[in-house]
């Protein structure tokens, strides 16, 4: 392998402008190489800076902060604090506050099922999403099924797992105007890093559908900037953003959209007044109807300390370095070959930089070109201290294209009297006869270096025969 850093640079000049970022991961995140650890990962989870841990703390020690529900002086500290992380999420995001509204949940999935609970389907409407999206999106059938909506998925074509443009347009008129129709897919897949085009939103809106974009993956390494694209609905987690706090995520909704939301019960903090022998509630406005009880007030405040820092990176900064660092990975992969000269890896997903995100997702092979399991990959990983991810990434409409699970070979699966009621994930290798039910992915992000990445190219290199 000539994989030489001065190679890289002329590859991706790019790259030598993030050096501010080599100088931050040496002050602020010493601890990754301190501990060597080699960590891939960012789309399962951020890594946070010392000095937001510091700040947080800092913020703890000097205050006192009670429950905001009351007007007592440290109750009021809390709300103020809380109030001000709402709008910073909006300044963030250029979401105008008279059109978007922010609701606290404990991560993306919460934000999800507030909607996935409160979306008024009924039998006339339609829920269409993506095959890629994640289990928490795909999870929001359940509510749909349950309502008599029709549920329908849009696939996404090999080699590059994106939809076909004119697929979405048919799917799109197939929506019944008169009902309420939603629209859900991931701005970037968690799966196969593809970003899909944000100019769908429009389309989807001029069709008459509300549109769920999922941007838990997206987020970490892409401005999102909601002055210029308008989806109703955006679920995301902080945490895999800049890895502090966990427990924290946001539900950004348009707030017409907000409104038409119906929820299934009233709980502490989301009504005005509810009565126990009149049996009536009346909702509170906004956020405050969809934040049931005492939301997580201590660290709420630290998101805000999150996005400052991300915001002092910059994160066109932290696009440009990913984006360098995956194309590197990506054409190093791709060169690999046994002697035998078969491939080391076949990647799912795109295979350069074009419009896709710092993910990478592949299976290996052996010289024969027999598949090797991705859970012995990850065990030889972790001999070198590599945080990789494995499995299928709470992802399977992705996984199922990429690994050739047809939709016969699942019915007859799940038909079978045995599973109706249980099924183990090696009952399911069974059925798939021996495909992959999952492969490897390598996610780089805000502090990853070269060296992470050579790091990785290295452990790969030595599995070549
Ligand atoms: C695209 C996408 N959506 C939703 C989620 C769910 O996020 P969480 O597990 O934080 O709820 C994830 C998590 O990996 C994701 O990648």
């Amino acid at each position: 392998m000539e994989n030489s850093f001065a190679e890289f640079i002329q590859k991706y000049p790019d790259y030598e402008a993030t050096t501010s970022i080599d100088d931050l991961r040496a002050t602020d995140y010493s601890r990754i190489d301190r501990c060597g650890q080699v960590y891939l990962d960012y789309t399962g989870g951020g890594l946070y800076a010392d000095s937001q841990v510091r700040q947080h703390q800092a913020l703890l020690l000097e205050g006192v902060f009670g429950n905001p529900h009351s007007s007592n002086p440290t109750s009021l500290a809390a709300t103020e604090l809380m109030e001000n992380a709402r709008a910073y999420v909006l300044e963030f995001f250029k979401a105008p506050p008279d059109e978007y509204d922010i609701v606290f949940t404990p991560n993306a999935s919460g934000a999800l099922k507030l909607v996935g609970e409160s979306y008024p389907f009924t039998p006339k409407s339609h829920y269409l999403l993506t095959f890629d999206n994640h289990n928490s999106v795909n999870g929001i059938r359940e509510f749909a099924h349950a309502r008599g909506a029709t549920v329908s998925y849009l696939p996404v074509a090999l080699p590059d797992l994106r939809v076909l443009d004119d697929q979405l347009d048919v799917a799109l008129t197939r929506g019944d105007r008169s009902a309420d129709n939603l629209f859900a897919y991931p701005a970037q897949s968690n799966f196969s890093s593809v970003k899909h085009p944000l100019e769908w939103i429009e389309r989807a809106h001029a069709h008459g559908w509300d549109v769920l974009l999922d941007a838990a993956a997206f987020a970490p390494t892409n401005q999102l900037d909601l002055s210029q694209y308008k989806p109703d609905f955006v679920p995301l987690s902080f945490y895999k953003m800049f890895g502090y706090p966990t427990g924290i995520g946001a539900l950004i909704a348009r707030r017409d959209k907000l409104h038409k939301l119906q929820r299934p019960w009233f709980a502490g903090g989301t009504i005005t007044v509810a009565s126990v022998q009149g049996d009536k509630y009346y909702f509170a406005e906004g956020h405050a109807a969809f934040e049931d009880g005492t939301v997580d007030y201590l660290n709420i405040p630290a998101v805000e300390i999150g996005l400052r820092h991300l915001e002092s990176i910059g994160m066109d900064l932290i696009n440009m370095r990913v984006s360098c660092l995956t194309g590197w990975l990506l054409e190093n992969l791709t060169k690999m070959k046994h002697r035998t000269g078969v491939n080391l890896v076949r990647i799912y997903g795109p295979t350069n930089t074009s419009a896709r995100g710092g993910a990478v997702t592949v299976n290996f092979f052996d010289q024969n070109g027999n598949g090797i399991d991705h859970r012995s990959i990850e065990e030889l990983a972790n001999r070198r201290n590599i945080s990789l991810r494995t499995g299928c990434f709470c992802n399977p409409g992705a996984g199922e294209v990429a690994m050739g699970i047809s939709r016969v070979e699942l019915d007859v699966c799940f038909t079978r009297p045995d599973h109706t009621e249980r099924l183990t994930l090696d009952d399911f290798r069974l059925c798939i006869d021996g495909k992959s039910t999952g492969a490897v992915r390598i996610s780089v992000g805000m502090v990853t270096n070269f060296d992470d990445v050579q790091a990785f190219l290295q452990f790969c290199g030595s599995l070549l025969k």
